[in-house]
């Protein structure tokens, strides 16, 4: 049913390639910083498009992996010791990609959020793009952690096999919730976060404690 993009075979391909090479920790390319600024400024209308536009507690179905939270990424820090942000950041790409497309897939030709979330979506892949040509090709060959990889294979099955348990309901606008969040966690350099926005980002997991975030394997 779901193709596996150009881009999911761009970042996820090559991985039978035992190919360690040293990335510096990453500063977010500055190229990168119009396209996410571009973005951000869409997903200030979030409110409106994903919410008022939906039935009262309308929820779609996604892989609980696509649950992709600000504690998610501090859990998956926690659990891969030296974990680079840069693979943090594919996995955001790869995660909210499927999230876009799931939210598309549900709204009907004519839905007042169609254009909204048409746009949306270019402009995601237009930063996606800009990701791409902003990192030598090499970095997107690198072998992934032994946990993301689990998680990235988890994201990429075919939805008949995914097993019933894995299926999480979220209402768009909680996804949209977390794709800007998550951004402004990973891509810090472009928003102007202050050091306590950079905080929130380490340890919010642990002043919310909340369970099911982002059921990793150990
Ligand atoms: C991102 O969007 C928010 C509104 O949602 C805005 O307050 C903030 O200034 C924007 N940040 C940048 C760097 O554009
Ligand atoms: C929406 O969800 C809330 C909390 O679960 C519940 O209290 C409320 O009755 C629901 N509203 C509708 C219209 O289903």
């Amino acid at each position: 049913m779901v193709q596996p993009s150009t881009s999911a075979y761009l970042l996820g391909g090559l991985l039978g390639l035992f190919l360690i090479l040293p990335v510096q920790m990453t500063q977010t390319p500055a190229s990168m910083c119009t396209p996410l600024k571009t973005l951000n400024n869409s997903l200030s209308h979030r409110r409106r498009y994903m919410k008022h536009n939906f039935p009262i507690n309308y929820t779609i179905r996604v892989h609980h992996n696509e649950i992709f939270k600000v504690s998610s990424i501090s859990k998956m820090k926690s659990y891969v010791e030296g974990l680079e942000d840069l693979v943090l950041q594919r996995l955001w790409f790869q995660v909210n990609q499927g999230v876009l497309k799931k939210i598309i897939r549900v709204l009907p030709e004519r839905h007042p959020s169609r254009p909204y979330t048409a746009e949306l979506e270019r402009r995601f892949r237009d930063l996606e793009g800009v990701f791409v040509q902003s990192h030598p090709a090499e970095v997107f060959q690198q072998e992934l952690p032994e946990t993301i990889q689990d998680t990235w294979d988890r994201l990429t099955e075919e939805p008949d096999r995914v097993p019933p348990s894995s299926w999480r309901s979220a209402s768009p606008k909680s996804l949209l919730d977390n794709l800007c969040h998550t951004m402004h966690c990973l891509f810090s350099e472009c928003f102007d976060s202050t050091e306590a926005q950079r905080d929130y980002c380490v340890v919010s997991h642990r002043r919310k404690g909340r369970k099911k975030e982002l059921e990793l394997r150990s």
